[in-house]
């Protein structure tokens, strides 16, 4: 049996759905877990699906994956532009990394145009909202088979 496919998100993406639904739509947490677990399983994948507000949580988690995951999906959130740590441990994870953003921070904000995360991943998908994780799947799917 394969090892699974960590999806990771960070902080205030539990609150999706209902928070800023012009920018980040009505798709909930859950729905986009629904998702992306169907989509994995039509690649042949099981997914580990997980959120935490807390950076070291995502610390540990990311940590984590170095041995139990096939690869690594996350989204940040706000720790995309300001985590030193979560770059860190990304940058220690031989497997692949792919970052999503329902939004595409470089139209907003200039605060949000740094991106740590960016720095260590393989691929980044942004702006295309929830269907933006299935894609990830996708190319996930493409990474771990070669
Ligand atoms: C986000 C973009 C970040 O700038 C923001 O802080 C988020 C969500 C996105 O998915 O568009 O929390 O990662």
């Amino acid at each position: 049996m394969s090892l699974p496919l960590y999806v990771l998100n960070g902080p205030n993406l539990n609150l999706l759905g209902v928070r800023e639904p012009e920018v980040y739509g009505r798709a909930t947490l859950a729905d986009i877990e629904q998702g992306v677990a169907a989509r994995a399983k039509g690649h042949g994948l099981e997914v580990v699906f997980r959120q935490s507000n807390q950076e070291g949580t995502l610390v540990d988690w990311i940590q984590e994956a170095r041995t139990k995951a096939c690869g690594l999906i996350i989204n940040p959130g706000a720790y995309s532009h300001t985590s030193v740590a979560i770059y860190d441990a990304l940058k220690a994870l031989d497997k692949p990394i792919i970052e999503v953003h329902l939004s595409n921070p470089q139209q907003r904000e200039a605060f949000r145009h740094h991106d740590y995360v960016s720095q260590v991943a393989k691929g980044v998908i942004m702006g295309l909202g929830a269907s933006g994780y299935l894609y990830a799947v996708d190319a996930m799917a493409e990474l771990v088979k070669t």
